[in-house]
């Protein structure tokens, strides 16, 4: 069978509305407004045609266009149109051209789509981090792709189909619109109206939501469009009269899918002939005419004028798919090359089939294939997606990975329900990897459906793994259905492993809900893991249970399980083991704020790591190694600070490594930790804009902790800069967050600042409920250390919560309470630290305070002394200009005027350095006014009288400073002989100056001489 006549419109019927608004999207595209074009219509009426017209348009516009679709068969592949599109792209390009677009995201590519390997043989496939943390990296160099290419050309994205796309290449698309609302990236998308999932709707939904979106709806065309679809089908000679037209239109409705299938029939059947006269056409009288009912009638009857063997090749090839490869179609239809060569040419002949490649061949339309399928009896459905079964494994034996969803789908329709179970629950496992949670349960439901049918027991991994699924996709109920029949199943069949598997997961699920009962879990599983006997379970279990503890901010309770499991590792050579065990140990030390001990193991976590090549272990340990050492964090406890962390601040590897293994999350909670040391140093310069990225990158991410920690860091830079106001918005969203994750350790954390800022706010009431709250925690049974503060094993949140404890006490008139608290803790940390030169100034200026509040002016004199020893060896500049500052107070207190004066300089001298570093002009501007008045200022002192007093007032650090500087010395070279930041050099030069009434280094160097200050003694 043959039809003569090319039965496709020529042209672009109608659409002009859709043409315009198509056209303003490119133009504004071009201007720089990414857009998202819905093209939305019911089956056939024209969507992928008016696609067409933009791909064309947009090519000859000079865009660059890339192009996927997604079939109805892969809805269940993640990511397959974004596959296809590649495919589709690399078969369009040269190789040189395609390797180098698609250079960002080429490992990723390769890593999730190994078949893609030929067309990009350069990229290494990037090391797995984690489903999700893979899922964003995909997204994100993608997203960086088009975002290069757009610098220098207009994209066109284009989607066909997507009512058949899976979820994760849905969420991709989001995440493109979104990241490129900005730049000339236009993504058009087609989907039929009548098939849209909640999935998809949800995604439309949310893109209306984020306004990037225009609807181009494609209605069904008009009379006067059918007839002059006609005019373009037959040319302008074929002379259809106007009652075929009406009756055609009638028919159809104006679906020109319908409209072209039916002229098709009609042509076979010989009801629609050429009259003879050059180009005339003529219908049969009508009433004569058996015209089609539907479209698939109209495709059913060109297929009953096919030769018997071409209808059955269509038919197998209906079945296999919208798509069928040549070679698959030959195993399935015992014709040799020759024999189906001619029939795939009869069904290209007949306007069915067309050809994708050398290999491939696709049904002309997606209605195509429906119609052949719809037209098969159930029996023969059934044999023939059970032949397609059979095909699948002999042609891919060697590969099978790569069609498990193709076979779980024929193998379910073939009501093959023991290998639909099986190629299920692998097309599950597949997606896992993928990150696309919500395809995974699609196969795992059905690997439990056809188990059911098949009469077999799913297994209990099965449960376990459907379980974990439904717990991403945040269906408690779901998931403890299943992990409780996992759990009773084992039990019953005395399965002491399995019931392992399933406490352990019911302890981890619970941990989001019911943390109580999350604990009796992980006992239970310690207690099965010892029954067994089993080692490793056993230490597994512990460190579940000590972390439990330590999210409870109960580190002294986690301290012993961690330590047993380090044990039982360290005895069977387990190194992962060994490694998480020691980093997890180091936690607990960190956030049970004995830094020292924290510190040493993170070293040794680290070094365990960089052996291991565990990347993001490291990024990890050298963030938190670094956090020990100066910062907000560590301010309320001694901190302790290493040279890997130092070096770690200069070069910042933690963060790179993160980036390199495309690790978003770790990103955002490096570049926070960072931040933190930054913002303990009064490093504003660097603190500020650092806190700024991780708090974007983590809202991005919906981050909750590292959201709470880049806010709490801002929020304490501002307490520092005196800005409450701006410090209590950070911090109060810092704690919100920290009470809606629940976790204890994080709510002291952000509530002990938020306490600060309230009682700078002069909202002593809500400081001290807000203090009490977070101090004894509802739900807190547990008899608290807490409550007392020259408790030696505070947690790392109640040092803080006592430290902003103290200060409410000052500002409350009750000096005599701060000074208890500040002397129990003092004296706590100087016994847990008895070596170290560190102290904590915070703690000693608060005591200070106090002193002078009491009127006991020599003790804290004696006091400011220490803090200003404390905070110049850890650098903690935003504490030194506190102490000058203190330090003037005591003294005109004591009518000591100048001295008074000399102190207030020097503060001011500190403050301005500090204010020189802030990057942000309204902080900055804040910061100086309010030094303005809380430094009272004095006449600058004329050089005159600066030489009357002796040495100018200089303290030993400034003298020492000025002797190196009349040695021709560089501040860092200073800092780096006495073992002081280069900032810090800074500050002491400009009090000096200050001090003395100089403009210059020189003025200095000069006056040293004149003093005869000698060399500075060693490094303290
Ligand atoms: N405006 C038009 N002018 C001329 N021909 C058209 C027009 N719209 C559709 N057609 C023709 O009708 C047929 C079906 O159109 P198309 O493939 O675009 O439908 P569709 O909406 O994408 O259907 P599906 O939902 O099945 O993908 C095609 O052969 C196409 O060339
Ligand atoms: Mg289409």
């Amino acid at each position: 069978m043959h039809l003569q006549h090319d039965v496709v419109c020529p042209t672009l019927i109608g659409r002009s509305s859709q043409v315009a608004a198509m056209r303003q999207i490119l133009a504004r595209a071009r201007e720089g407004t990414g857009r998202v074009a819905l093209i939305v219509g019911e089956a056939g009426v024209g969507k992928s045609r008016l696609l067409r017209a933009m791909t064309e348009e947009a090519r000859s516009a000079g865009f660059f266009v890339l192009h996927g679709a997604c079939f109805e068969a892969e809805r269940s592949i993640p990511y397959a149109p974004l596959l296809d599109l590649v495919r589709l792209f690399a078969g369009s390009a040269s190789p040189a051209v395609v390797a180098h677009v698609l250079a960002p995201a080429a490992s990723e590519l390769v890593a999730i789509f190994p078949e893609l390997r030929p067309v990009l043989p350069d990229a290494t496939p990037s090391p797995s981090v984690d489903p999700e943390s893979d899922r964003r990296r995909l997204f994100h160099t993608l997203a960086q792709t088009f975002t290069l290419v757009a610098r220098t050309q207009p994209v066109l994205l284009a989607f066909e189909d997507v009512h058949w796309s899976d979820d994760a290449t849905l969420e991709l698309v989001f995440h493109l619109a979104r990241s490129h609302a900005t730049l000339p990236v236009v993504i058009a998308l087609t989907y039929r109206a009548e098939e849209v999932a909640p999935r998809l709707a949800r995604v439309i939904a949310d893109l209306e939501r984020a306004r990037v979106v225009t609807d181009l709806p494609v209605e069904r065309l008009g009379r006067t469009d059918v007839a002059t679809m006609l005019q373009a089908i037959f040319g302008p000679g074929g002379n259809l009269d106007a009652e075929f037209v009406h009756l055609l239109h009638g028919l159809t409705e104006g679906n020109p899918f319908f409209v072209e299938e039916t002229l098709k029939a009609l042509i076979l059947a010989g009801d629609l002939a050429p009259a003879g006269v050059a180009g005339e056409w003529r219908a049969r009288p009508l009433e004569r005419v058996r015209v089609p009912r539907t479209a698939v009638e109209a495709v059913r009857r060109r297929l009953a004028a096919l030769t018997v063997p071409a209808r059955s090749v269509a038919s197998t090839a209906a079945v296999a798919g919208r798509r069928f490869d040549f070679e698959l179609l030959q195993r399935l239809t015992d014709h040799d090359e020759r024999q189906l060569l001619s029939l795939v040419k009869e069904l290209i002949a007949a306007q069915l089939v067309v050809e994708e490649s050398a290999e491939r061949f696709a049904f002309r339309h997606a209605l195509t294939r429906e119609a052949i399928y719809a037209e098969l009896l159930a029996r023969e459905r059934v044999t023939l997606h059970r032949e397609v079964a059979a095909a699948l494994e002999q042609h891919h034996a060697d590969a099978l990975d790569g069609v498990v969803e193709a076979l779980a789908y024929h193998t379910w329709e073939a009501s093959d329900w023991e290998r639909a179970a099986t190629y299920a629950a692998r097309a599950a496992r597949h997606a896992l990897a993928l990150s696309a949670p919500r395809e995974a349960i699609g196969h795992l439901d059905r690997a439990f459906a056809a188990s059911e049918r098949a009469g077999i027991e799913p297994s209990v991994e099965l449960y376990v793994a459907r379980g974990r699924t439904n717990e991403t996709l945040g269906e408690f109920q779901r998931a403890h259905d299943d992990f409780t029949v996992a759990l009773e199943r084992t039990r019953a069949g005395a399965d002491r492993r399995g019931e392992w598997d399933a406490l352990y997961a019911l302890g981890m699920l619970w941990s989001a809900r019911d943390y109580a009962r999350a604990g009796e879990y992980r006992r239970n599983a310690l207690a099965v893991a010892r029954a067994l006997g089993d080692e490793l379970l056993v230490a597994r279990s512990l460190n579940r249970i000590g972390n439990w503890h330590v999210n409870l901010d109960e580190p002294q309770a986690g301290l012993p399980h961690h330590e047993e499991a380090l044990a039982i590792f360290e005895r069977l050579g387990h190194e992962p083991g060994i490694a998480e065990t020691v980093d997890l140990l180091a936690m607990t030390h960190h956030i049970g704020g004995t830094q020292r001990a924290a510190a040493s193991y993170f070293e040794r976590s680290a070094s365990l790591f960089t052996k291991m090549d565990d990347r993001r272990g490291l990024a990890n340990a050298l963030g938190l190694l670094a956090l020990c050492g100066t910062s907000c964090q560590s301010a309320a406890t001694t901190p302790f600070t290493t040279p890997i962390a130092l070096e770690e601040l200069r070069v910042m590897r933690s963060v790179q490594l993160a980036r390199e293994i495309g690790w978003r999350a770790g990103e955002a909670f490096l570049r926070w930790t960072i931040a933190d040391c930054f913002a303990g140093t009064g490093d504003y310069d660097r603190a500020i804009p650092l806190a700024r990225e991780s708090l974007a990158q983590a809202e991005e991410l919906e981050h909750l902790q590292w959201t709470a920690g880049a806010h709490r860091t801002l929020g304490a830079t501002a307490l520092d800069l005196l800005a409450p106001g701006v410090a209590r918005d950070h911090l109060e969203a810092a704690y919100r967050i920290a009470r809606r994750l629940g976790s204890r350790v994080w709510i002291r954390w952000t509530a002990a600042s938020l306490v600060l800022a309230r009682v700078r706010m002069s909202d002593l009431p809500g400081a001290l409920g807000l203090w009490t709250s977070a101090m004894h925690i509802a739900g807190d049974d547990a008899p608290r250390v807490g409550s007392d503060p020259a408790s030696p094993t505070l947690t790392l949140g109640e040092r803080h919560l006592w430290a902003s404890r103290a200060e409410l006490a000052l500002v409350e008139g009750r000096p005599d309470l701060a000074l208890e608290i500040v002397d129990a803790r003092l004296a706590a940390e100087r016994t847990a630290n008895p070596e170290s030169t560190l102290g904590v100034p915070r703690l000693s200026l608060l005591r200070a305070d106090a002193l002078t509040t009491l009127a006991r002016y020599d003790e804290a004199e004696r006091t400011l002394d220490e803090a200003r020893d404390e905070a110049e060896a850890q650098d903690a500049r935003p504490v030194l200009w506190r102490v000058e500052l203190a330090v003037g107070h005591v003294h005109r207190l004591q009518r000591r005027r100048l001295e008074a004066r000399r102190a207030f300089d020097a503060a001011r001298a500190m403050a301005d350095a500090l204010a020189a570093l802030v990057p942000d002009d309204g902080l900055r501007a804040r910061f100086v006014e309010k030094l303005n008045s809380a430094i009272p200022s004095t006449p600058a002192p004329t050089p005159a009288r600066a030489e009357k007093e002796a040495l100018g007032g200089l303290t030993r650090r400034e003298r020492d400073v000025a002797a190196l500087v009349a040695q021709g010395k560089a501040n860092r070279a200073i800092g780096r002989e006495l073992g002081i930041g280069e900032r810090t050099v800074e500050g002491y030069v400009a009090s000096a100056l200050a001090k003395l009434g100089f403009a210059s280094r020189t003025q200095l160097a000069a006056w040293v001489v004149e003093k005869g200050i000698g060399r500075p003694p060693a490094v303290r």
